[in-house]
């Protein structure tokens, strides 16, 4: 598949989890939808291109199986959490229960909006090696008291690369009476998403990661019976709005103002881009792949993995646990002499190099990444941590 990527051919790329990358027959669509805009902004802005956006909502929601008017396509997940965060109703004194393993920008928003409210922003400390399911939610009830109000979790984490079991957090969640935040932001074109089956209240999700839209290109999705306290986070022509549609929601949430909305109309693009190439099979392929490749770095290392490498835990993203006294260096010599565009992340005090396997990714690159590892552990860059 790699034809179809514009991926710079002299780079290694083991960091699709990052920002995705767009295969050229989407990107090629993007940049006609772009260039119609500005050959016509008022007919494309006004007119042509709501509909376009209609059409794209529409398809998403097939895609993510959930209802379409509980959907709105946003820039980015920072923008759909913080329309949340900013607009929950918390008192003084509430719980938000999350885990030590999210998003560091994520952890921003709910500790920003938080502090304003007196609400507090509750991690749960999630303990390595994780060893089961059953663990991990025990974990993560840990946190639970009765000040608890929303829960707040990633369905796949970022540094760590992990799987979490939201579809039981969901279950309990919901016998305990919390409103369910996910976030999606790796999910969507990674595993096989069914909103309505989750059961979630609000999900927020990228598709411009896994899905392999254009950059900016997000959506929001609650649940509609939470639909009433949910803000716009910019306030535009929706409010109040002189032509309202059959859904307040819609209204507040698709108007931002004047931009350019061409990566949201792509994503019918990238879906068609997926089921063309038959990507459930590929990526379970790519899956497959992640897990040959953790199992052989973990037996070569010797170290213990933070989860189980099974299909339960990890997709097409996995994170070695290492030592280092200067990430930077790692990074530069990993990329600069190497040619490998990996992350090296920290969370919380641990840090990890994390490989993702996408549909370019052959078994070639990933001996590169390990032969470079080899030669920098040896030079001192990195030690892996055991655990033990
Ligand atoms: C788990 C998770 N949540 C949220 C985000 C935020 O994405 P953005 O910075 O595009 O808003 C990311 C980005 O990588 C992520 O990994």
């Amino acid at each position: 598949m790699k034809e179809f990527f514009l991926l710079d051919p002299k780079i290694t790329y083991l960091n699709f989890g990052s920002f995705g990358a767009c295969p050229q027959p989407v990107f090629e669509a993007y940049q006609k939808l772009q260039l119609q805009l500005e050959q016509s902004p008022v007919q494309f802005i006004v007119h042509s291109g709501m509909e376009l956006l209609k059409s794209s909502r529409l398809r998403l929601a097939s895609y993510l199986v959930c209802d379409p008017d509980s959907l709105v396509l946003m820039t980015n997940p920072s923008y759909a959490i913080n329309t949340i965060a900013k607009s929950i109703p918390l008192a003084k004194g509430d719980e938000v229960l999350t885990t030590n393993l999210e998003y560091g920008a994520m952890d921003r928003t709910w500790n920003y909006y938080c502090e304003k409210s007196g609400a507090k922003y509750k991690k749960s400390n999630i303990n390595f090696p994780i060893e089961s399911v059953n663990s991990f939610l025990e974990d993560f009830w840990a946190g639970y008291n009765e000040k608890t109000k929303v829960v707040f979790i990633s369905h796949i984490t970022s540094s760590t690369g992990l799987i979490l079991p939201v579809k039981e957090i969901c279950e309990e969640a919901k016998r305990r009476g919390l409103c369910t935040v996910i976030d999606g932001a790796h999910a969507p074109g990674q595993l096989t998403l069914n909103i309505r089956e989750l059961d979630a209240d609000i999900y927020v999700g990228a598709c411009h990661k896994w899905m392999m839209a254009p950059k900016g290109a997000s959506f929001l999705y609650v649940k509609k019976k939470q639909q009433h306290w949910v803000d716009p986070l910019l306030i535009s022509w929706g409010f109040k709005s002189d032509t309202p549609s059959h859904s307040t929601f819609l209204d507040y949430h698709e108007t931002a103002g004047t931009r350019d909305f061409s990566a949201f109309l792509a994503v019918p693009y990238s879906i068609d881009f997926m089921s063309k190439h038959d990507w459930v099979k590929k990526r379970l392929l790519c899956q497959e792949k992640t897990l040959l490749w953790a199992n052989k770095f973990q037996e070569f290392w010797n170290f213990q993995s933070i989860a189980p490498i099974s299909k339960v835990f990890i997709g097409q993203m996995y994170s070695i646990p290492i030592e280092t006294q200067d990430i930077g260096a790692l990074k530069s010599a990993l990329y600069d002499r190497f040619n490998i565009e990996v992350p090296v992340f920290m969370n919380e005090d641990q840090v990890f190099i994390r490989f993702s396997f996408q549909v370019f990714n052959s078994d070639e690159d990933m001996q590169r990444l390990f032969d470079a590892m080899k030669t920098l552990n040896e030079e001192g860059y990195f030690r892996i941590k055991t655990f033990v």
